[in-house]
């Protein structure tokens, strides 16, 4: 067995992480930015390092599972999305712009377009939109791609999966031309300050912040508000918090799903 593979055993092992999940790049590369981090250049070096030092396991947990994401991930989000948010903006406004910002590999903004698709398809004269972003270019690669394996797909239903993806010769599913061309994918960096788009009625942002400072959150949540028309949404990850400094900012919407809806300028 080489060495690399006998780390992978090793992190199975402490870690309780499934590496066949995984492409092996992907976890090479992720490996090899722990690995820098510790200034440790041999994947034995690093295997004696893991073993020796339970605080690095925490870290290398956080960095294997840093573009980790599904399709429907926290389904109630979903349908409180699809029936307490998009309905209504459909109906009165006939349009809507939704940005799912640290999109990772796709699963997120194609969930909504999926949704979206499905719900606008008898309704007339509607325009949606939906930008998606993420700081890793090689992930917004496979995002654009759009192909997964069967485990991302544990939430579509057996009627999306007909309707909206291919079966492909490998036993991977591609997500059909009609859903993808819905969604525009760019590079965007979220410690910007400066949002992608103004006038937007919901950004979802969802499990991106757990290496974020508190400031660096109140700053992304801020700079949020200048992106979201007055009455939009900001949708966050179920274990996100919004800080209390950001009350002037926005309201709870849905407090079980962690949804959030922006005050108007004079409420500050
Ligand atoms: C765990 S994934 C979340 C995917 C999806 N939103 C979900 O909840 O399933 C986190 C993503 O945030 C991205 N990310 C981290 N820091 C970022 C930043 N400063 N700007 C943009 N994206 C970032 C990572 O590259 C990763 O793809």
């Amino acid at each position: 067995m080489d060495e690399f593979q006998a780390l992978l055993q090793t992190i199975q092992r402490l870690l309780n992480v499934q590496c066949t999940s995984y492409k092996e790049d992907y976890i090479k590369r992720r490996l090899a930015s722990r690995m820098n981090a510790r200034h440790i250049k041999t994947y034995k070096e690093y295997q004696d390092f893991l073993l020796q030092n339970k605080d690095e396991h925490e870290l290398l947990k956080n960095a294997l599972t840093i573009n980790v994401t599904k399709f429907f991930r926290d389904l109630p989000v979903f349908e409180t999305v699809r029936a307490e948010i998009f309905q209504p903006i459909l109906r009165q406004k006939k349009r809507l712009r939704l940005w799912s910002a640290g999109c990772s590999s796709g699963e997120e903004p194609y969930s909504y377009a999926i949704i979206l698709h499905d719900m606008t398809t008898i309704m007339k004269d509607v325009d949606w939109s939906i930008i998606a972003t993420d700081i890793d270019e090689v992930i917004l690669k496979r995002a654009k791609e759009g192909i997964y394996e069967k485990s991302a797909l544990e939430f579509v239903t057996e009627s999306q999966l007909r309707r909206h993806f291919k079966l492909l010769d490998d036993g991977r599913y591609e997500v059909k031309p009609h859903i993808k061309e819905k969604v525009k994918f760019q590079h965007h960096d979220l410690m910007s300050g400066v949002p992608i788009a103004r006038y937007l009625d919901i950004i979802s942002c969802r499990n991106v912040t757990i290496y974020f400072s508190d400031k660096q959150k109140n700053d992304l949540a801020k700079m949020f508000y200048q992106g979201l028309s007055p009455g939009g949404y900001y949708v966050m990850g179920m274990s996100e918090f919004l800080g209390r400094e950001l009350e002037g900012y926005f309201a709870s919407f849905k407090p079980l799903q962690k949804i959030f809806i922006r005050k108007d300028e004079k409420e500050q």
